[in-house]
């Protein structure tokens, strides 16, 4: 088989790498892809977002199958585009990608699914939101519609923080028309877990649950960024949890999707917040986590092809997963600045190996400049990930790679894992 990855940040090299060792596959194509991926697969110089040069490329080259990594294609119609091509691919159609696309969509969605998820409105006007956030003594979750690149969500604590919050998404417009409209929910409490289901339509397989670090200081504080840091498994979410996720998360999801004609294939990512009544959904994603693909990859034993394969056809009966029992940590090693200003073009030294065995380093925002040096092109650079005995061999045998990755005002969570 071809098989083309969609995207080019370190979840695709993730993916391209363990795709790479799969005894089905002739070769990896990733589209456009980074140095890192360059060393797994060969890469085509289009970009994630062009949805008709993709859909081109993909009938041109003969490709048996389209892995897409981030949600932007998705919700633009890639999947439409190569299904209707008779094109497998791992990914929904944009219909079933707004669950990721639209927050109001996606809260529909559990509503009528019966799915464990905050209170919630959706506005478009700024009195009534303000009202509602108020009655709640301000403790909402302000959410911006549509994609915002994972800058969309403000907690707040008081009602001065949700009405500025309000204001800047519906009046000022800092989201554009993705904040045109807005989700105020109730704010939950709790430890955070990612489940991400590989789903066929109607059948899922759970992957081993993440948890993710999105704030970029040790101890959870600073900013939100796009994700520090993952490992899996988490402690917080049992096997018998995980199974509930399945079947009160995912699978009513799914039936709902389809019974407004939206089937779902791919993967299908629950946000979770553990509270004491029980998991509640946050958000979904139409894809897998990135970071959380970093170490899950790590620990897929054996081959992964024929479930993203089956998933894309349609039919993952008698398809199973099978896990690498050890944990996997991934630590994200970020630019100066990140994320508020992002120094680019700093030269990286140390992030083309050798590295020991169950380490990996997936690159993200990395390119080659044309002394063939590698150097920055993104907040997060690289993700170091390896696999140890216990979650402390996990984290040491990461640390100790990371170390040895040196660029300008490089900086990392020193706590990724311990939680
Ligand atoms: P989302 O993109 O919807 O997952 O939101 C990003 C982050 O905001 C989540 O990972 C949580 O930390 C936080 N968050 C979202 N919704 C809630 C909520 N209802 N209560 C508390 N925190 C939330
Ligand atoms: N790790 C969070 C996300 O992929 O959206």
């Amino acid at each position: 088989m071809r098989i083309l990855v969609v995207g080019s940040g370190a979840r695709e090299h993730a993916l391209a790498w363990k795709i790479s060792q799969s005894p089905l596959v002739s070769a990896v194509l990733c589209a456009p892809g980074n140095p890192g991926i360059a060393r797994v697969a060969k890469l085509v110089a289009i970009p994630a977002d062009d949805v008709d040069g993709l859909a081109r490329y993909a009938r041109g080259d003969a490709v048996d199958l389209v892995v897409v990594g981030p949600e932007v294609p998705l919700v633009k119609g890639l999947a439409d585009r190569l299904r209707k091509a008779g094109i497998p691919v791992f990914g929904p159609e944009a219909a079933a990608a707004e669950i990721e696309g639209s927050k109001a969509f996606a809260k529909e969605v559990m509503a009528a699914a019966g799915i464990p998820t905050a209170e919630y409105a959706a506005f478009t006007e700024l009195a009534p939101a303000v009202e509602f956030a108020r009655a709640r003594g301000g403790k909402v979750v302000v959410k911006a519609d549509g994609l915002a690149a994972g800058k969309g969500v403000v907690v707040c604590g008081s009602p001065e923080e949700a009405e500025a919050a309000l204001q800047d998404m519906l009046v000022a417009k800092v989201h554009g028309a993705a904040g045109a409209r807005v989700v105020v929910e109730e704010r939950l409490e709790g430890p955070e877990a990612s489940c991400i289901a590989i789903v066929d339509g109607e059948r899922a397989l759970m992957l081993p649950a993440a948890q993710d670090h999105k704030r970029v200081g040790d101890g959870d504080q600073g900013p939100n960024t796009g994700g520090m840091g993952a490992f899996s498994p988490t402690p917080k979410v049992s096997a018998e949890l995980l199974e509930e996720v399945r079947r009160t998360v995912i699978l009513p999801a799914l039936r709902e999707l389809a019974r407004r004609g939206r089937p779902f294939r791919g993967a299908l990512y629950a946000g979770l917040m553990l509270t004491p009544k029980g998991p509640r959904v946050l958000e979904f994603n139409a894809r897998l986590g990135d970071p959380e693909t970093q170490p899950l990859m790590m620990r897929v034993a054996g081959d992964i092809v024929p479930a993203l394969l089956s998933a894309a056809n349609g039919n993952l009966e008698g398809v199973e997963l099978r896990t690498d029992p050890r944990p996997a940590v991934g630590v994200v090693l970020a630019a100066e600045g990140y994320p508020a200003r992002t120094a680019l073009d700093d030269a990286i030294e140390g992030a083309e190996g050798p590295f020991p065995e169950d380490v990996q380093v997936f690159h993200a925002g990395v390119r080659r400049a044309t002394d063939g040096r590698l150097v920055t092109s993104g907040g997060r650079v690289l993700t170091v990930c390896a696999l140890g005995r216990d979650m402390a061999d996990a984290r040491a045998r990461a640390y100790e790679t990371a170390a040895r990755i040196r660029f300008r005002g490089q900086h990392h969570r020193k706590d990724i894992g311990l939680k």
